[in-house]
């Protein structure tokens, strides 16, 4: 038997404050206000969040409990694939549009720290939930969507919830040039490096908050303060979000040219870099921009350690193998950049620095491009030298 909706939606938002995902009693009431179940598509793919369990496509009306019970749990539910061209209720196919999570979503809301009256930019509509309960958080809401289609869904949704905001079709990634100055920027798709418009459109002492993912498969929450031409700020722990359009990156994995790649040995365990956590990642960023890393544990036991350059099929690449109860292991690697070389000399750096955890990492961002720095925005990390 179906509970009562807001039953269900009550026992979510105890969970995720049990939890202590959700700190704030205001995002909690507009949670409350603003039922999720309005947003949910009637087929998708429920994919459970912090890697609680596989995905299932879910049905609201050939299985009407397992629906409710996605709709009401920490996950993202994957409304569109292949930006329309395959089914989202299917196991593959690059998600490209979702109802996100509502763990990820308080987790972003809080740190945007909307107040009555602020006018919001949000970009990545989606279904328009999240809009809805920035609406409910008192803010004038402005949101773009990219694509077309989701956009129709999104201001049906709307409508059926009674939620008014401004939703425009168009690129984020350029803001809305004649919309600003705005309070609070939130984009609810990933981006690769954060575009400046955003910084333009926000006023001094304006709040931008974002996924920020400079390579697959690692994003983090960011928020940034704007102060003048630039903006600056930390981070807040792990966020993974379909990139913006204009940032998608194929992460292949293609050992071109494998009969003239360089081989050596390396008494640097691979397992250790893979383990090293987000505070190496960040460091990898910053020293070694534009490098993907992909673990691969081989059916004999062995484990490689994959490099190459997000995007470039044909780019640099790299391997280092372990085996087990050898003492040293083998690295190969190709291309202009010697990506195991640089992998390893930023692990160094890393552990020179103290082995620092993500929250002691910021991002500058100014017209020229942005910039990673350690415990104070003065202390620039600069990438290694070639
Ligand atoms: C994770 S979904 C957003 C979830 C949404 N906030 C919600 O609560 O349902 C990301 C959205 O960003 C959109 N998107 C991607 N690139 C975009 C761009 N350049 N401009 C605007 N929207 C974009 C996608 O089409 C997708 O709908």
């Amino acid at each position: 038997m179906t509970a009562n909706p807001d039953v269900r939606n009550r026992a979510m938002t105890a969970a995720l404050r049990a939890a202590g995902v959700l700190t704030d009693a205001r995002v909690e009431a507009a949670m409350h206000a603003v039922p999720r179940h309005l947003f949910a598509p009637d087929t998708g793919w429920l994919a459970p969040d912090n890697g609680a369990g596989p995905g299932r496509a879910i049905n609201r009306h050939t299985d009407p409990d397992g629906w409710w019970d996605a709709v009401y749990s920490d996950g993202s539910i994957i409304t569109q694939r292949e930006d329309g061209a395959a089914p989202a209720d299917a196991p593959t196919g690059t998600p490209t549009s979702s109802l996100s999570g509502p763990g990820a979503v308080a987790g972003f809301l809080q740190l945007l720290d909307v107040r009555a009256r602020d006018r919001v930019l949000e970009i990545g509509t989606g279904t328009g939930w999240t809009a809805a309960l920035l609406t409910r958080l008192g803010a004038d809401v402005t949101t773009i969507e990219v694509d077309p289609n989701v956009a129709d869904q999104a201001t049906a949704n709307l409508k059926a919830a009674d939620v008014a905001v401004h939703l425009v079709i168009g690129d984020g990634a350029r803001g809305r040039p004649d919309g600003g100055p705005y309070d609070r920027v939130h984009a609810t798709c990933a981006v690769t490096a954060v575009p400046y418009p955003w910084v333009e459109q926000t006023r001094p002492g304006g709040v931008i908050v974002a996924p920020w993912q400079p390579m697959p498969g690692h994003g983090w929450k960011l928020r940034l303060t704007v102060s003048g031409p630039r903006a600056v700020g930390r981070f807040h722990g792990a966020a993974g979000y379909m990139l913006l359009r204009a940032h998608r990156t194929v992460a292949r994995w293609n050992p071109h040219h494998a009969d003239d790649a360089g081989t050596a040995r390396t008494r640097l365990d691979p397992r250790t870099i893979h383990q090293a956590g987000a505070g190496f990642m960040l460091a990898i960023a910053a020293r070694c921009p534009r490098l993907g890393m992909m673990p691969m544990h081989n059916d004999d036991g062995s484990f490689s350690l994959l490099l190459f350059e997000p995007g470039d099929a044909d780019g640099s690449w790299a391997t280092c193998d372990w085996e087990p109860g050898h003492t040293d292991y083998q690295v190969t690697q190709y291309g202009a950049r010697r990506l195991w070389d640089e992998t390893a000399a930023a692990f160094a750096w890393w552990v020179d620095q103290g082995a620092p955890g993500p929250d002691r990492y910021g991002l500058t961002v100014t017209e020229h491009g942005e910039h990673l720095w350690l415990d104070h925005p003065a202390t620039t990390i600069s990438p290694a030298p070639p």
